[in-house]
């Protein structure tokens, strides 16, 4: 492999956030070992704008992203001081069809006018290569990454995914109803708290007593054999629970802790089973962590200590780029046209189900 250095300048816009990098990515000699210099990296995030709904609303969204897209591209260049671009990265799905479109017409337009090539990228595994960044020693250090078991925890996903070898995944099991996130986000609601729930339940979960909980929730599927998820009726029983309180306790800080410790424990123990059972049923040599709800710190601290006790190897992305980047996209995209350079990539088109294939 050539040691050549791509300029990528990658766009994010399947959800709520406009997100538009440039990258510098540049190959070490073996596959997937590669070290990425960011030279800007900017996130226009909606969420003011959708708080008010309690969610996100596509439309709205849409014209967010045709308004802030020109701005943050302005900015991202300007930052990283024009540089020359060598390639365009952006996702082309799974996310809101509408958003989708409004960065894949706007990356069409910029290759023409630039005429450099357009990689399209899969949202999820720019969750999964969010990893490259800032833990190159760790990636490579390692003599063997794969067979590896992504976990993709976002707002609109959970997904426990076989990584056999780079490029080749299997979904062993996913949601079935909410995603993890989407949980946080309606339990959040449900208690009064504000958009996104994530954030919002671990800052009051942080503030709960320790001990044994006041409140027990159930947790989905834990013991089933199979690895799937479901969250909606963790959902449930959190508006069963609040509803059945007296107005008094619904406002008391005391019970809305607890309540955001006992959701957030619940979420983190489902994940956990479900993972290490798939780490030890297939042998697996490093899990990788990825999407909005990694963030959370009692879920990373958790993962670490159980990581240990299973002496494996966990990749979990910085914070910054837990959350909806374009950094991630443009890791991807370089890794993508390493893989298929020469190749055309046919119609690039948004595909709002689009899956690992
Ligand atoms: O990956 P992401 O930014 O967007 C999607 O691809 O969906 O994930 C957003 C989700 C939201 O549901 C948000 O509540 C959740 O990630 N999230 C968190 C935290 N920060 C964001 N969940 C739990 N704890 C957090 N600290
Ligand atoms: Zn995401």
């Amino acid at each position: 492999m050539k040691q050549k250095t791509l300029t990528i300048l990658a766009i994010e816009t399947s959800c709520d956030d406009t997100a538009v990098s440039i990258v510098n990515c540049k190959a070490k000699n073996k596959k997937l070992k590669a070290v990425f210099e960011v030279l800007s990296d900017v996130v226009a995030s909606q969420i003011k704008i959708h708080a008010r709904y309690g969610g996100v609303y596509p439309l709205l969204a849409k014209r967010e992203h045709q308004k802030n897209l020109p701005t943050v591209l302005e900015q991202v260049m300007k930052k990283a001081k024009n540089p020359k671009l060598d390639l365009i990265a952006v996702t082309v799905g799974p996310g809101l069809e509408p958003c989708l479109w409004q960065g894949i017409n706007f990356a069409k337009d910029l290759s023409k006018k630039l005429k450099i090539p357009i990689i399209p990228i899969n949202h999820i595994e720019a969750h999964i290569f969010a990893n490259w960044l800032n833990q190159e020693q760790q990636i490579m250090n390692n003599q063997q990454l794969f067979p590896a078991i992504a976990l993709i925890v976002s707002g609109g996903h959970t997904q426990l995914v076989m990584i056999k070898d780079f490029g080749k995944y299997k979904i062993l099991g996913e949601t079935k109803d909410d995603a993890a996130g989407e949980c946080f986000d309606k339990t959040a609601r449900i208690l009064g708290l504000e958009y996104p729930g994530g954030p919002a339940i671990e800052t009051k979960a942080s503030k709960a007593n320790r001990g044994p909980s006041s409140i027990i929730l159930p947790r989905p599927m834990i013991h089933q054999k199979n690895y799937d998820f479901s969250f909606s009726g963790l959902k449930t029983a959190v508006l069963y629970h609040y509803r059945q309180q007296s107005l008094k306790t619904k406002k008391s800080q005391k019970y809305i802790k607890a309540m955001a410790a006992e959701i957030q424990n619940a979420i983190i123990d489902v994940l956990i089973s479900k993972t290490f059972q798939a780490v030890q049923d297939y042998q697996v040599k490093t899990i990788i962590l990825g999407g909005g709800v990694t963030a959370n710190n009692e879920l990373r601290k958790r993962f670490r200590q159980q990581a240990k006790k299973f002496k494996i190897c966990l990749l979990i992305p910085d914070k910054k780029h837990s959350t909806d980047n374009a950094v991630m996209i443009a890791i991807t995209g370089y890794f993508q046209y390493l893989k298929n350079k020469g190749k055309n990539p046919g119609r690039i088109e948004a595909k709002a189900n689009l899956r690992l294939k």
